[in-house]
């Protein structure tokens, strides 16, 4: 399949700076399209067949997408959903179509009333190294509960999430003790909790473990990677090259 895509586009998201700085770069002449030199930014170049290079130097041409969302609640993770939008329906046509990197899928899920950064990809190992067991990616959570927590009650929650707590049983999902945890309180009602693993409803079961209820649930990092402020809910953009490297370190 022969993909195009703009010269300044692809330079940009592969380290050479914003579409501005390309602009400087390809009008200073250093950018060659199979040997011959291109100066105009809205040039389309087929990265699968043609050499780019920059000073010189040939280009390792990256394949894949990395998307990065902010999820939006009443919308679920899954391909197909007969009632509910897939956060796959919030996505642009161009993103619906078989991709040359690989089928597009989440790196992980978020319930369906679970808000903020959710990863899409066609790169199945950094899906693998994100989501494997054995990496203890640490993943935070803004969490809003349903009864305010004494300071005495915040500092036993923090030192039973911090222990490793008991989690019950629910659904067809079995008991599980949770790897340590910590706890960052904002207020008496609210906090940031960081797990280092992904059990079904993991977050919720967790303070229900304590006797409390999460009223609302976002996430707001994976590794290293923060969700972006400006996106709005349901929005999302395409991972800078600084990001990806944050998420293949
Ligand atoms: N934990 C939960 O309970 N729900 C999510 O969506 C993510 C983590």
């Amino acid at each position: 399949m022969r993909t195009t895509v703009r010269i300044d586009k692809l330079l940009s998201s592969h380290g050479f700076g914003t579409r501005k700085d390309v602009r400087k770069m390809l009008h200073s002449g250093v950018v060659k399209v199979d040997n011959a030199t291109v100066t105009l930014p809205d040039i389309l170049v087929d990265p699968q067949s043609q050499v780019i290079e920059v000073d010189g130097e040939k280009i390792e041409v990256r394949n894949h997408v990395y998307i990065m969302m902010n999820k939006c609640q009443d919308v679920v993770c899954s391909t197909k959903d007969g009632l509910h939008k897939t956060v796959f329906d919030l996505l642009d046509d161009k993103y619906q179509k078989r991709l040359p990197g690989g089928e597009l899928h989440m790196i992980g899920r978020l319930d369906i009333d679970t808000e903020g950064l959710l990863l899409l990809t066609t790169d199945g190992k950094l899906t693998h190294k994100l989501i494997s067991p054995k990496n203890h990616i640490p993943k935070t959570y803004y969490v809003e509960l349903q009864y305010s927590v004494t300071d005495t009650e915040q500092e036993k929650y923090t030192v039973l999430f911090k222990e490793g707590l008991p989690v019950s049983k629910e659904n067809n999902e079995e008991a599980f003790v949770a790897q340590s945890a910590s706890l960052v309180w904002n207020d008496n009602k609210s906090c940031n909790l960081t797990i280092h693993e992904g059990k079904y409803h993991q977050v919720k079961r967790m303070f229900k473990a304590v006797g409390n209820e999460v009223t609302f649930l976002k996430r707001i990092s994976i590794g290293s990677l923060k969700l972006d402020p400006e996106l709005s809910e349901g929005a999302y953009r395409e991972l800078s090259e600084q990001e990806i490297a944050l998420l293949s370190d």
